[in-house]
């Protein structure tokens, strides 16, 4: 047989080049070994390496439901532009699941503001308190703090929560010289919030592992200012509430004019874009400027079954034993808090059916959340044919038996998960470009996944092309601190137009 013979004569393994020092090869001669005292040598041999080619196949087939089709591809498009213009719509509005919240952003800075500024930013497991001074022609000084917010706080009372803000908040102002000061505020809030003006937004449900009670349908400005009240030792104006999306937009607009569309690809995701104010129905009132950016949370597209076409049920067991089960379902497909695990559910099916490891795990690999996301990264970074980022990780996870050939197909599944969620966002902001319809669009874009992912960037410069309507140009810009910036750009132009 062919394999057989390239086995001995050419020391591959089943046509792929191996280093007759390699764990791998040990593995394949120490099994050829331990079965030959049983059976002829020619059967033993093909028997190997079939199952093993076939082992190979498997993976790439079983893999093939994490591949999106063209087809799906377009389908989706086709059915995030219904919801989100069901989001959109007064009569739709309530029943939609890609929202559309009004942002009450209707002015662009053009880098000529100034002023001291504090910010604040919640949205994932940490929170910042910056101070921001704008210069004008586009220079600005900052310094931020990072706090944690423990997993106790995250999942206790709103009351808990906002006072742990507040605290931090004025350690950082004591710390910082700024106690004495009475300052204006911009609050990156980057979790869904129906708002009813710039510094007014109700939250409407908790996304990426928060959960506190006593939050929902109240005003989140409301709850920081209270709990500001309650410690009275700091004074601050907040003058804006934004969402992170909103700040990354408004950040990269100060470098690119035509930016129009803000994304999140982190450990949640999310876009906003510029729409015309004639199509913004919940915006009641007086319209005299002509655009409102939009926040369109997407996260929840799909969380009324239009992804169900997509879902596997690698998703759907994401979803299961997550804290907010039937919720978020396109981010639970795309962001940074859920690949890593997505990727360790596909490793543990192979590895039970024998396709991975020589069917043998580890307790690491059998146990929820040990593959974080950053790995899925380290592992794409090898060098294509080398496994030394991938051989860490898997001897990390007590995975150190793996061959070389597992190497390679751990990356495979890493690169199908990490495909389909840049093949996602990709269709996502073609969608968002193609509806604004205008010529030359910019997308400012944050979030670790597409920071630190070593080919997010270049996969959805390459969808997105495929996708866009021909003619129109754009480009994809990586933000400079969106939400701590973007936060002081939109208190500024708020100030500015007080
Ligand atoms: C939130 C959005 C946020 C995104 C990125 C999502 O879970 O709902 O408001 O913009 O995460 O942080």
């Amino acid at each position: 047989m062919r394999y057989v013979g390239r086995l001995t004569l050419e020391g591959s393994v089943c046509g792929k080049p191996q280093a007759a020092s390699s764990l791998h090869t040990y593995h394949v001669f120490v099994r050829v070994a331990t079965s030959l005292a049983s059976k002829p040598l020619s059967y033993n041999l093909q028997a190997n390496c079939l199952q093993y080619k076939q082992g190979l196949s498997e993976i790439r087939e079983e893999c093939q439901e994490l591949v999106l089709s063209d087809g799906q591809v377009l389908e989706i498009m086709k059915r995030l532009l219904t919801e989100l213009n069901r989001g959109l719509s007064k009569a739709t509005h309530d029943t939609a699941d890609v929202k559309c919240f009004t942002t009450f952003v209707q002015d662009l800075p053009n880098g000529t503001e100034k002023g001291k500024f504090l910010a604040l930013d919640l949205g994932g497991t940490n929170f910042r308190v910056l101070i921001i001074e704008l210069g004008g022609e586009h220079h600005f000084d900052m310094k931020s703090k990072i706090y944690a917010i423990p997993q106790k706080i995250m999942l206790g009372s709103g009351k808990q929560l906002f006072d742990h803000i507040a605290e931090c908040l004025a350690n950082f102002m004591i710390e910082h010289d700024l106690s004495s000061e009475r300052l204006p505020l911009g609050f990156t809030f980057s979790f869904p919030l129906s708002q009813r003006g710039l510094t007014k937004g109700y939250l409407v449900q908790w996304t990426k592992g928060f959960d506190c009670s006593d939050c929902i349908n109240e005003d989140v400005v409301q709850m920081l200012k209270d709990a500001i009240a309650r410690r009275n030792d700091i004074q601050l104006d907040v003058v804006a509430l934004l969402n992170d999306a909103v700040g990354t937009l408004v950040a990269c607009a100060v470098r690119s004019y035509n930016c129009r569309v803000g994304l999140i690809v982190g450990t949640g995701s999310n876009a906003c874009y510029v729409e015309k104010v004639e199509n913004v129905e919940l915006f009641e009132g007086d319209k005299p400027k002509p655009y409102m950016v939009i926040n369109t949370e997407w996260g929840a597209f799909g969380d009324n079954g239009a992804l169900e076409i997509v879902r596997t049920q690698y998703d759907r067991e994401i979803d299961s034993h997550s804290i907010n089960a039937g919720k978020q379902l396109h981010e639970k497909m795309i962001s940074g808090m859920y690949m890593g695990e997505l990727v360790r559910l596909v490793l543990v099916k192979f590895t039970k059916s024998n396709l991975l490891f020589g069917g043998k795990g580890s307790d690491m690999l059998f146990e929820r959340g040990t593959f974080f996301t950053k790995f899925v990264s380290e592992i794409e970074s090898d060098k294509r044919g080398t496994f030394t980022g991938c051989r860490q990780v898997l001897d990390e996870l007590g995975l150190s038996h793996a061959t070389d050939q597992d190497c390679v197909n751990v990356r495979y599944v890493c690169e199908c998960v990490s495909r389909r969620a840049a093949h996602l966002v990709s269709a996502g902001v073609a969608t968002l470009i193609n509806k604004m319809g205008q010529l030359s669009v910019t997308v400012g874009v944050d979030g670790s996944v597409y920071r630190f992912h070593p080919y997010f960037h270049d996969l959805m410069v390459e969808k997105i092309s495929e996708l866009v309507t021909p003619g129109i140009k754009f480009d994809l810009m990586l933000s400079e601190d969106g939400s701590g910036r973007g936060a002081a750009l939109v208190a500024a132009v708020a100030c500015r137009d007080r």
